[in-house]
């Protein structure tokens, strides 16, 4: 097969850690005799060097006619005191809601050969865990009417939340979707007891879930789910959420693993194309010293394989490979122990393409 690939390094360890998932690219093409093709694409603080905006409309219709866009990281100090709409943060939205990329899977799964670097007490996470977190991402607070104004001498801002049935729906059917390939658990999250927005979402989750008799589905309030995330996660599978729950409890997600370094994310839509990105930021103070982990940029080019290409074997291909350096006890500083082999990120793709 032959694949367009987007690659979007971003700022901060972002090229370093993309540099390393084309590696592993290049190797499943050879081994599987597929042709992936690269095209850079800019985005964040280098675009807003670059042409002075987060994201150009020419890179939005780059990535458009990808089959699928790989991302690094974007962000950092130099360009924090840009006003909202300038920072790179606002290239990320842009691009997510310029895609439809309405679905956003977040993975939290405790590696057993990282369990000691899991801030929860061992007897909690004896078992392990392995969730999902469904984010819905192209709406709610983040895409509502917003200002910042002064009234009678008064400043003040708003942001609204606002999600039609549609967007709910869309989110749901993914929830649901994905919550039949696993244990057919879905937690819905939402705050009903206060907001109209999670009453309504609330109620079409529910309309979806007719069509999902198999799937047991468990509403649980954000704050108790935030709660329940460090009492006990083994209690959860599938998780669906608006964007900014979502937001939230992902990071939450993420930390209980010990091991942000190792998270994934797609961003997907209605159909096959989908964004891939590390679930972590773009560490400035560890830019260009080959000391990031490239791990979750590539457990998240697995996916892309999975979900964008059909490509189940070349995903297990890399994710086996993963499992073989981490059995090996090869560990960047991020999630390293004592007894391992601590690797820069180099090394570290080096030994996956290796194993591949
Ligand atoms: C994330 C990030 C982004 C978000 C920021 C960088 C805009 O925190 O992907 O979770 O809030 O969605
Ligand atoms: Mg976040």
């Amino acid at each position: 097969m032959e694949k367009n690939i987007v690659l979007i390094k971003g700022d901060g360890i972002g090229p370093e850690i993309i540099e390393q998932a084309v590696l592993v690219l290049d190797r499943i093409g050879e081994k599987h005799s597929h042709k992936f093709n690269y095209t850079d694409v800019l985005m964040g603080g280098i675009s807003i060097d670059t042409h002075g905006v987060p994201l150009t409309d020419e890179a939005l219709e780059t990535a458009k006619k990808s089959d699928a866009v790989l991302l690094g990281a974007v962000g950092g100090p130099k360009w924090e005191d840009l006003p909202g709409h300038l920072r790179p943060e606002a290239g990320l939205l842009a691009i997510r809601k310029g895609l439809g990329l309405f679905a956003n899977v977040r993975p939290a799964v405790l590696y057993p050969q990282l369990k000691d670097a899991c801030p929860i007490r061992e007897d909690i996470i004896a078992d392990g865990f392995d969730i999902i977190i469904m984010r819905e991402l192209t709406g709610g607070l983040y895409f509502g009417e917003r200002n910042i104004e002064t009234v009678d001498g008064v400043r003040r801002a708003y942001d609204t939340c606002v999600y039609d049935e549609n967007e709910i729906r869309r989110i749901a059917v993914s929830a649901f979707e994905i919550a039949m390939k696993r244990t057919k658990k879905l937690t819905n999250v939402d705050k009903a007891n206060v907001l109209d927005t999670s009453r309504l979402w609330r109620e079409v989750v529910h309309e979806v879930a007719k069509d999902y008799p198999e799937v047991e589905v468990i509403d649980m309030l954000v704050d108790n789910a935030a709660m329940q995330l460090v009492r006990n996660p083994g209690q959860f599978d599938v998780m669906v959420m608006e964007n900014m729950f979502g937001d939230i409890l992902s990071d939450e997600a993420s930390m209980i693993t010990g091991s942000i370094g190792m998270l994934s994310s797609a961003s997907l839509g209605d159909t096959k194309f989908g964004l891939y990105e590390p679930s972590h930021g773009s560490a400035p103070d560890i830019a260009n010293q080959d000391k990031a982990n490239p791990l979750a940029t590539i457990i998240s080019t697995a996916m892309m394989l999975r979900y964008s290409f059909d490509m189940e074997q070349e995903a297990q291909d890399i994710e086996n490979a993963i499992d073989k350096v981490l059995t090996e006890g090869y560990r960047t500083v991020d999630i390293m122990s004592d007894g391992c082999t601590l690797v820069s990120c180099s090394e570290m793709g080096r030994r996956i393409v290796e194993n591949i």
